[in-house]
């Protein structure tokens, strides 16, 4: 089964192909960092213009690069939520109109099933149930994957997420858009341990978390040092921060595991690209006895080969929507009838 599958939730315009849920015949991508980079984050607005421009640009050559032709889609697939609103609806009209216009089934993705769906793709021999820790630009939460499409959320950020902790504390030290890549190579060979920063606690619920004070306190030392002249040691301050939102991560990912039982922990999104993090969860997994799936790298940021794997999924569950689909911008993540949640 062929699913041609689009992605439109931030910043990219990624269009896939693929076969049977697991095997990738193509994934074109859009990237608008350039235009946004600009400006210092996503504005919402260029987004949705710039998804305008690319899309059918990269269904073109998604289906080239596929060797297939139009008919030979068997359905397609979409991110329907969550997502920069006017940014999700491009992709989801413009998913409509090509599952109307090839008489084919339209299938609605939420966006972090699709992160979390990237795992199968790099890992043929992974199957739920498992712990994933979701971790990108918008979304921190830690999933209970039961199955495909039966997902229980056990703990998320109270306030920002970490992703975009690393692109505002990397914006002022001017270090580039989107931060946690440049933050994570300048971290390599600075002392974690040289700079305090804060670790939070929700009370009375152990699976969430708090990245708005870490982001202040980074940003306050930051303006502190630039207050009294003094240079920061910029990758020890990197690796610090670096750590500092590992911490935050990874004991509650384990925390959460233990409590399930399965053995098997993923991880998933932008933010699971890092290198400490990655570290880190290896040797928690490796000190538990657990075995440890990542993504890998390219397939860690938004893209639409993860939208067509889960999309595959979610079919195969009876999960389709009919031209009334509407995108929205959150959506629980064990959601599984886009009108009713
Ligand atoms: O998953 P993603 O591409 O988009 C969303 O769905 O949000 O995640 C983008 C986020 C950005 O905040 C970016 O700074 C972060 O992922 N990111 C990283 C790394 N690579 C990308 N954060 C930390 N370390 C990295 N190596």
């Amino acid at each position: 089964m062929n699913i041609l599958a689009v992605e439109s939730s931030c910043d990219e315009t990624a269009v896939a192909v693929v076969r049977d849920g697991r095997t990738v015949l193509s994934d074109a991508i859009a990237s608008q960092i350039d235009m946004h980079t600009l400006y210092g984050g996503v504005v919402p607005e260029i987004a949705s213009r710039k998804h305008l421009e690319a899309v059918c640009l990269m269904a073109d050559q998604a289906l080239s690069q596929a060797g297939i032709s139009r008919g030979e889609i068997d359905a397609v697939a979409c991110t329907y939520a969550p997502g920069l609103i006017g940014a999700v609806l491009v992709g989801v009209n413009f998913a409509k109109s090509v599952a109307w216009g090839l008489n084919v089934p339209l299938i609605p993705v939420h966006h972090i099933r699709g992160h979390i769906a990237a795992n199968y793709i790099t890992h043929p021999d992974l199957e739920p149930p498992f712990l994933c820790l979701c971790v990108s630009g918008g979304n921190t939460m830690i999933v209970n994957v039961r199955d495909y499409t039966d997902m229980a959320l056990l703990g998320a950020t109270r306030d920002d997420a970490a992703g975009e902790c690393f692109d505002k504390v990397a914006r002022v030290l001017g270090i580039g858009y989107p931060g946690g890549g440049p933050m994570d190579r300048l971290a390599a060979g600075g002392d974690p341990k040289k700079y305090p920063l804060p670790r939070s606690k929700v009370d009375g619920a152990p699976l969430d978390m708090s990245f708005s004070g870490l982001k202040t306190a980074a940003l306050n030392l930051i303006h502190n040092a630039q207050q009294k002249g003094e240079e920061l040691d910029l990758p020890s301050f990197a690796a610090s921060f670096g750590q500092a939102v590992s911490d935050e991560l990874v004991p509650r990912a384990v925390e959460a595991a233990r409590m399930l039982g399965y053995g098997k922990v993923a991880a998933a999104g932008g933010v699971a690209a890092n290198s400490r993090i990655r570290a880190d969860l290896a040797a928690a997994c490796a000190r538990e006895g657990w075995q440890l799936y990542l993504p890998e790298r390219k397939l860690c940021g938004d893209n639409g080969a993860m939208i067509g794997c889960q999309g595959y999924y979610e079919y195969l569950a009876g999960h389709q929507a009919d031209l009334t689909l509407n995108g929205y911008a959150g959506r629980e993540i064990g959601c599984n009838d886009w009108r009713a949640c």
